[in-house]
C-alpha cells in the first residue's frame, strides 16, 4: 500500500505583502504569473523580483511551444526561487521550470523524466480554488509537436511551499469560482470513493467536502455573485485538502469522462466534471448500491441536513444552484460523438478508471454519456 505523504510545506498568509515579507522575496526570485494578477496585487510592493507573464507566451493550456518560449526568455536571467502565482496553467508551467536546467527544452525533460532534479526552489500561490495543483507533482503539457498530451511527473516537481493567500482569490469572476469549486468537490468525492483511499486521505476528502458544502449553502442562501468571497479562505483550504486527497487516492470516472468534453468542446474543466458527475454517481448506485458509497451518502446527508438516501440528489440540486447545468447537447456535444468518447475514455484513461468505485465497461460509459446527453 502506498504510504500517505504531504510533500510541500503548507502555509497561510493574510495577504501577499505578508508572504513577501516572511519569505524575503527579492532580486533572487522569479515571479511567474499573469499581468492581470500582478498589477493589482504585487506590483506596488516593489519587490525587485524578476517577473515572467505567462500570457505573453500564448493562451490556454500549457503547450511545449509555450514552455520552450518561456525557457528561452529566462536564459541568462539569474534567479534561485520560482514563485508561481496563478491558476492551473501558471502552476503547471512553474513545476516544469523548477526541474529545467538553463539549456533544457521541454523534450529534454520528458527524455529524462525518471531522473529529473530540482534546479530551483518552488513556491506556489494558487489564485483559483479548484485544481489543488499546488500540492501535486504532475504537469499536463500538450506536446503539440508530437500530437500528444502527456503528464510530466517527478518527485522533484513538488513545490517546496504551497502558500494559501485568500485575498488572491477575490478578483475571480463568479463562473471561474463556480467551476473551480465544483472541480475541488469532485476531487474530494472521487478520492473518497477510490479503492486507493486510506484513512488519512479520507480525512482530507471529508474535510474538503465539509468546507465546500457548508460555504456553498451559505453563499447560495445569501444570494448574489459575491457572497462566496467571505469564505475565500475556506474554499482555498478545501481545494488544497482535496488536492492532498486525490494526490494520494486519485481521481476517477468523472474526470476521465470529462476530458473529451474539454478536449473537443472546450468546456471548462470544472464544468465538464459537473456535467458528468450525477450520472456517474447514479451508475455507481445502480451497479454497487452497498459499499463505500453509503459512507459517502451518510457524510453528505449530515452536511446537507437530509437522510443519506436523499443526499446525492440534494447535492446535485445544490450544485445546480452554484452553477446552472444543462444537458450535454446544449454544450455542443452531438449524439454521434458519444460512442467515440466512450471508446476513447476506455482506451486512454485507464490511469483514472483504475480508481473507480466500481468497474465500468465501455457500455456503462456510453450509457452514462447518453443519460447526460
Ligand atoms: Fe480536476
Amino acid at each position: 500500500m502506498k504510504a500517505f505523504k504531504i510533500v510541500p510545506s503548507i502555509a497561510e498568509y493574510m495577504d501577499f505583502r505578508t508572504l513577501a515579507k516572511e519569505l524575503k522575496l527579492g532580486a533572487r526570485d522569479l515571479i511567474l504569473t499573469n499581468e492581470y494578477i500582478y498589477n493589482p496585487t504585487i506590483a506596488a510592493l516593489e519587490l525587485g523580483c524578476h517577473t515572467c507573464f505567462q500570457e505573453k507566451f500564448g493562451g490556454g493550456e500549457p503547450t511545449d511551444v509555450m514552455v520552450d518560449a518561456i525557457l528561452d526568455d529566462l536564459r541568462g536571467k539569474d534567479f534561485d526561487r520560482i514563485v508561481a502565482v496563478g491558476g492551473g496553467t501558471v502552476i503547471d508551467i512553474a513545476k516544469v521550470l523548477t526541474v529545467a536546467k538553463s539549456t533544457d527544452r521541454v523534450d529534454d525533460l520528458y527524455d529524462r523524466m525518471a531522473n529529473l532534479e530540482k534546479e530551483h526552489e518552488l513556491i506556489i500561490v494558487p489564485t483559483t480554488c479548484g485544481t489543488g495543483s499546488e500540492v501535486t507533482n504532475i504537469s499536463i503539457i500538450n506536446r503539440t509537436t508530437k500530437g500528444v498530451k502527456v503528464g510530466l511527473v517527478s518527485p522533484a516537481m513538488f513545490a517546496d511551499e504551497a502558500a494559501l493567500v485568500p485575498g488572491m482569490l477575490l478578483s475571480l469572476p463568479y463562473p471561474v469560482f463556480a467551476t473551480s469549486s465544483i472541480d475541488a468537490m469532485v476531487h474530494a468525492v472521487e478520492s473518497y470513493l477510490s479503492p486507493n483511499a486510506c484513512a488519512l486521505s479520507e480525512l482530507f476528502s471529508a474535510k474538503a467536502l465539509h468546507l465546500i458544502l457548508s460555504c456553498w449553502k451559505d453563499a447560495v442562501a445569501a444570494g448574489g455573485k459575491d457572497a462566496w468571497k467571505k469564505h475565500a479562505l475556506e474554499f482555498l483550504r478545501a481545494s488544497n485538502y482535496a488536492g492532498i486527497a486525490f494526490g494520494h487516492a486519485g481521481c476517477a470516472a468523472v474526470h476521465a469522462m470529462a476530458y473529451p468534453l474539454g478536449g473537443v468542446h472546450h468546456i471548462p474543466h470544472g464544468q465538464a466534471n459537473q456535467l458528468m458527475f450525477a450520472d456517474v454517481m447514479r451508475k455507481y448506485q445502480e451497479k454497487k448500491p452497498i459499499g463505500k458509497l453509503n459512507q459517502l451518502e451518510e457524510l453528505l446527508g449530515a452536511e446537507l441536513d437530509t437522510e443519506p438516501v436523499f443526499a446525492l440528489e440534494t447535492l446535485y440540486k445544490l450544485m445546480d444552484e452554484v452553477l446552472e447545468k444543462g444537458p450535454l447537447h446544449e454544450h455542443g456535444v452531438t449524439a454521434d460523438e458519444l460512442p467515440v468518447f466512450a471508446k476513447n475514455v476506455i482506451e486512454t484513461q485507464q490511469r483514472l478508471l483504475g480508481n473507480n468505485y466500481v468497474e465500468l465497461s465501455e457500455d456503462d460509459l456510453l450509457d452514462i454519456y447518453r443519460k447526460a446527453f
